[in-house]
């Protein structure tokens, strides 16, 4: 039995190509490397949606519809009713967009697109005791979002290193929260259902709720001298190291180097952010030579996980946000995988093999 589905091809997608061998990602026709850092959310978003929206607009006028429903889930999910505060971070996000309508059409897509820019500010701000603050529809989706949080427009730097993580986990072939989108979806329940269930396979620890436990990694190990006493103890217990291991790359998660080069990008010279992205260098180096010593037969490497969790760590988003804001730029995605499905695909209704006992084999 081929129990995790590994190499089975599920379904045909024009969304993206994840060539786990060479280590390349293709997001619609585009290589990662064309888009990371040169091409804003907003952008994406009218990529990624190309096709799959009947009435799809310019994309100069998506991204004013994107701000204009950032204000309107503000309306709905924040002043009308705070988030659950007693709920852990993703768990109250994915509550607060349980109140979005279900549907098919573009002004669901926009506003389950807007809703974890505009819920995950929210939460965080709510859980230090501060009041949310409302949307800008005039900036853009990253900067729009660290405003949101940090109550002043961000830096240059810090937005353009925001879109460039939204852009970057925007979409990843079947990963199991897209493909969670696609079975939802094929049985036309509509896109905020199927956004809801991609959203609960996101968060946990083996897809997409990595980057948190990398901190604590990098919290534990604190010197480059430690590192390898630590990752070999870890190892010994059992622990797998987070932000290491892909189902579908062999080498190196191409988005990994994307992320790196915006943490480098952001952290000025000197800074203790600096010496973390040294410690992290350090750690990847080590591990990497670690996990080849002791699992000579898997190739074991930075995933996209590694160096979000400084990227965002740097953007001053709390470890315990780290999915929402994962969610935030990959919810695009499922919405594209989503329509896709529904135009294009059939209900998905695989078949198991029954291995329990048969009332004609009863003792
Ligand atoms: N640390 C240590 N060992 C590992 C790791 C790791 N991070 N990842 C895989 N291995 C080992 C396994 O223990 C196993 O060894 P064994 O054959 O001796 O038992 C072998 O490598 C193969 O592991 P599988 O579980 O079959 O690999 P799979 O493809 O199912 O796992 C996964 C992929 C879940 C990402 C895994 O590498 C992992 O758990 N990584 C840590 C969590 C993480 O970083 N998740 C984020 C993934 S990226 C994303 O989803 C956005």
């Amino acid at each position: 039995m081929n129990n995790g589905l590994d190499d089975v091809i599920a379904t045909e997608t024009v969304m993206s190509d994840v060539d786990g061998l060479a280590g390349r990602l293709v997001i619609r026709g585009h290589s990662l490397d064309d888009l990371a850092g040169h091409v804003g959310y907003e952008d994406l978003v009218a990529i990624l949606l190309d096709g799959f929206f009947q009435d799809l607009p310019s994309p100069a006028a998506l991204a004013s519809r994107l701000g204009m429903a950032r204000r309107d889930v503000f309306e709905m999910l924040v002043a009308g009713g705070a988030p659950d505060r007693e709920l852990p971070a993703t768990d109250a996000l994915r509550a607060a967009m349980a109140r979005l309508g279900d549907g098919e059409d573009l002004d669901v897509a926009l506003r389950l697109i807007a809703a974890p820019a505009i819920l995950t500010p929210a939460i965080i701000r709510q859980r230090r005791g501060e009041a949310a603050i409302a949307p800008d529809p005039t900036l853009g989706h990253a900067a729009d979002m660290l405003r949101m949080l940090h109550g002043t427009v961000p830096r240059w730097e810090a937005a353009a290193a925001l879109d460039t993580y939204l852009v970057t986990v925007s979409d990843h072939g079947l990963n199991a929260s897209t493909f969670t989108a696609r079975v939802v979806a094929s049985t036309q329940a509509g896109l905020t259902s199927a956004v809801l269930a991609a959203l609960s396979a996101l968060k946990g620890p083996l897809h997409g709720g990595a980057p948190g436990p990398v901190l604590d990694m990098l919290d534990g190990i604190a010197a480059a001298q430690t590192a390898e006493a630590w990752l070999e103890a870890a190892l010994d217990r059992g622990d797998r190291l987070m932000g290491f291991g892909h189902r579908v790359y062999r080498v190196r998660d191409p988005r990994a180097e994307a992320l790196k080069r915006a943490v480098a990008a952001l952290f000025g010279p000197g800074t203790n952010d600096r010496s973390r992205l040294a410690l992290a260098e350090h750690v990847e180096a080590a591990a990497t030579s670690i996990l080849a010593r002791r699992k000579p037969d898997r190739s074991l490497q930075i995933n996209v996980e590694f160096y979000t969790a400084l990227l965002l760590e740097a953007l001053g988003f709390p470890r315990e946000s780290f999915t929402s804001v994962f969610a935030t730029g990959r919810v695009a995605g499922w919405i594209g995988h989503a329509r896709e499905q529904v135009l294009y695909g059939r209900l998905i209704r695989p078949q198991s093999r029954y291995v329990g006992p048969r009332p004609d084999q009863a003792a």
